[in-house]
């Protein structure tokens, strides 16, 4: 194997960073802790609810394929978990619904920014967001999938703040309650960081646009 395709080491040779850049990060590696006011869910505890939703979800569809939908960004964490825990056929789509920009609530009425690629007709669809809030984003998911004519069409949330619902809609399954506050991690956002904490936490009111 050549050079591109050797196993690098050293502290030093990969991406050009020193040993002192290095260590300090070995020291805190996760600084993003450091934002957050608390801690609402481990990662631990979301390993063993997602394995759980998992196994209802499976159990509900059997051996029939399903269609995973991920709204992303926000569901992409939530939905490579969640798959990867459910034995059965799976296809895999994504929808990409804009309404934060770079705000801590909605700034419009969420848009279908990009589109799907699978054909949905006559297909199992299980729709899966990271979080039900107000309830508008996955509503008008609901009503662009629905316009597909799939065979059957669930959703599926990681969190679900109840203190902010605006439609009568109901989730199929829900990960977590949690309060009226604004999360990140696990998927979730604030101005587009923070997704790659591995737990879901409250960011600390300083940090939190005023
Ligand atoms: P809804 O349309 O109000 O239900 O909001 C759903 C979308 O808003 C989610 O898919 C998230 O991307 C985003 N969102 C809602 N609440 C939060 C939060 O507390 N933190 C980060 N993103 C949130
Ligand atoms: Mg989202």
């Amino acid at each position: 194997m050549g050079q591109a395709g050797s196993i690098r080491t050293s502290l030093c040779d990969s991406t050009g960073q020193n040993k002192d850049q290095i260590l300090q990060h070995l020291k805190n590696p996760t600084p993003m802790l450091d934002d957050l006011a608390k801690t609402l869910i481990t990662e631990d505890q979301i390993k063993t609810r997602v394995k759980e939703l998992a196994a209802e979800i499976s159990a509900h569809y059997g051996q029939e394929e399903v269609t995973v939908i991920s709204i992303i960004n926000g569901a992409i964490l939530f939905t490579a978990d969640l798959v990867r825990n459910m034995p059965g056929p799976v296809r895999i789509d994504c929808i990409r619904v804009s309404s934060y920009e770079d705000a801590s609530s909605p700034v419009g009425a969420p848009r279908i920014t990009s589109t799907l690629s699978l054909d949905l007709d006559g297909r199992h669809v299980l729709l899966v967001d990271d979080i039900f809030d107000t309830g508008k984003t996955i509503t008008k998911v609901v009503k662009y999938v629905e316009n597909m004519h799939p065979a059957s069409l669930r959703t599926c949330v990681l969190l679900e703040k109840k203190a902010r619902r605006e439609v009568a809609f109901s989730v199929d399954w829900v990960g977590f309650q949690i309060p009226d506050e604004f999360v990140i991690g696990y998927g979730l956002d604030y101005a587009q960081r923070y997704r790659n904490l591995r737990c879901i936490g409250i960011l600390k009111p300083e940090l939190q646009p005023t």
